[in-house]
């Protein structure tokens, strides 16, 4: 089955083809990220103007680095939430008309269970690969969300049972992230940066706490963030301060708590598979210490290739395969 998803939750536009939810044939992504740079935050005005622009022109490429055209199609999915209002209504709209259009089911899927699911795609490039991975990813596991938005851990029976154990009570690791580079003066989106600077960091003196909230399997990440703002008034004049610095200890504390927490969530619900999605899941810090300490515990932890932790259709389309047949359930 060959599904065409379309993802316009933010300020990314993506149309994809997934074969069966498991090899990805294209996935085309355009961005107005440069145009919100100078804003230090997505605009959702000029996002959703865009969306309007770019949706036709994904399509057509997505369709053309396939070789296939829209009657190649068995079904269309799209992201239904969260997101930018004016942004996923361009995305619905589209694809809603498009399934019609071409008489072919029409499926909407969660984005952030989707990031998840892309843990089980792979490039069709690397499509030999493919039975390894899906028998490496045993299910239940633990699902881990970390993104601009979201900071979400899932529990997983299955592909259609996705029940949410613990989330963030205030920012998402990739706004903390955000918030603290424009402290920093380093521009958005944050997380890249921070990553690069604290790359180059060793023996850093500076430790900021990371929220334990005990007994629950949430996250909270403004306190770090305040903690990092009181830290840079008092000390910015002083002749040690290091930008560096402070962003490395930041990203610790952040690591920190997603790793242990994430760890811990697997042993209290005895699962030996850890999934990671969202565009923090790119972070160097978190890939390393996830997999060192998985290594050590026992438990085989996953991240998706690169462009598919960052905003996609690819992961909508694969998990609407699992939908096709169930389109109630792709509500949350
Ligand atoms: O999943 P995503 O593309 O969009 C949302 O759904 O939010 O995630 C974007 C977020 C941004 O906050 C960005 O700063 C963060 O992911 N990010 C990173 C890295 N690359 C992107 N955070 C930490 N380290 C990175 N390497
Ligand atoms: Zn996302």
């Amino acid at each position: 089955m060959i599904i065409l998803g379309i993802e316009t939750s933010c300020d990314e536009t993506s149309a994809a083809l997934v074969h069966d939810g498991k090899i990805v044939l294209s996935n085309v992504v355009a961005t107005s990220l440069q145009e919100h740079q100078k804003f230090g935050g997505v605009i959702p005005e000029i996002a959703s103007r865009r969306q309007l622009e770019y949706i036709n022109i994904v399509t057509a490429q997505a369709l053309k680095t396939a070789g296939m055209t829209f009657k190649d199609i068995d079904a269309v999915a799209v992201t239904r939430e969260p997101g930018l209002m004016g942004s996923l209504l361009v995305g619905i709209s589209f694809a809603n008309s498009l399934s019609y259009a071409l008489q072919k089911p029409f499926i909407k899927v969660n984005h952030i269970q989707a990031h998840i699911y892309a843990n089980y795609l792979l490039d069709v490039k690397d499509a030999s690969r493919i039975d390894t991975l899906w028998e490496d990813l045993q299910l239940p596991a633990i699902g881990l969300v970390v993104s601009g938005g979201h900071s979400s851990l899932f529990y997983i029976k299955d592909f259609l049972n996705y029940r949410l154990i613990g989330q963030t009570r205030d920012d998402a690791p990739g706004e903390a992230y955000d918030k603290v580079a424009r402290i920093l003066g380093l521009g958005y989106p944050g997380g890249p940066v921070i990553d690069r600077l604290a790359r180059g960091v060793s023996d850093n003196k500076i430790v900021f706490p990371s929220a334990a909230m005990s007994g629950t399997h949430d996250f909270s990440f403004s306190g770090l963030k305040t903690a990092v703002l009181y830290y840079i008034q008092k000390y910015q004049r002083t002749p040690d301060f290091s930008v560096d610095h402070v962003a490395a200890a930041f990203q610790d504390s952040v690591v920190r708590v997603l790793v242990e927490k994430s760890i811990k969530a697997c042993h209290a619900r005895k699962v030996k598979t850890l999934l990671i999605g969202g565009g923090v899941a790119a972070n160097s810090a978190l890939r390393d210490t996830l997999k060192a300490r998985g290594a050590e515990e026992g438990i085989r932890v996953n991240f998706p290739a690169m462009p598919l932790c960052m905003d996609n259709a690819a992961m909508i389309a694969g998990l609407g395969y699992h939908l096709v047949s169930k389109p109630a359930l792709a509500r949350v």
